[in-house]
């Protein structure tokens, strides 16, 4: 298949979450992504993948660790900001954002996201454009936030705001 448009198309058919993955120290940054998951439970273990020429690539390669901040519905202004070419270099680029650093990391955890998770590089596979960090996790943490962002045919929606009683549906 050679038609990069079609695929867009097909895959932005599929709704995902949206996180900003962060990395600290001299090679501070930070990316939106929605190429991120789960990947195993025990050991726990996610992945995202990152284009090779985003300078998240050269960031999460050189650090090995990196955080990731799973945005809540109100922070679509981060997914946008976090996505933009334009914004500074290095530790800048979070003057005008509100953040803590990851107790593991060091990572900026963006205030108000609906969770973050802390991860160290496992290992780091080539997928094409894109590389595949697996990250093993190094801490996990849920916060308040009542609604989600979810990224789907190119638009961000909010969704959720489950009711008291809702039951989650398992998934392994
Ligand atoms: C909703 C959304 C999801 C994105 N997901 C990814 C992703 O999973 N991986 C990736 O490499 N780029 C992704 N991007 C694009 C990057 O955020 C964008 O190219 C960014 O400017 C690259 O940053 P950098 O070169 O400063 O690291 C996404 C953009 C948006 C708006």
């Amino acid at each position: 298949m050679d038609n990069n448009g079609h695929f867009r198309e097909v895959m932005a058919q599929l709704a995902t979450g949206v996180t900003v993955l962060t990395v600290a120290g001299t090679r501070a940054h930070g990316m939106t992504a929605n190429a991120f998951t789960s990947v195993s439970l025990d050991p726990p273990l996610v992945m995202c993948c990152v284009g090779r020429t985003a300078r998240m690539h050269a960031a999460i390669g050189s650090t090995r660790c990196f955080a990731v901040s799973i945005l809540s519905g109100e922070q679509e202004h981060l997914a946008r900001y976090f996505s933009d070419k334009r914004r500074a270099n290095g530790m800048a680029q979070f003057d005008s954002v509100s953040w803590t650093p990851g107790p593991c990391t060091g990572a900026p955890l963006l205030n108000g996201a609906l969770a973050w998770l802390e991860c160290e590089v496992i290992e780091a596979y080539d997928g094409g454009d894109h590389s595949i960090f697996l990250g093993g996790v190094l801490s996990a943490t849920r916060g308040p936030g009542p609604s989600g962002l979810t990224f789907f045919r190119g638009a961000f929606q909010r969704v959720g705001q489950s009711a008291v009683g809702d039951r989650p549906v398992s998934s392994s």
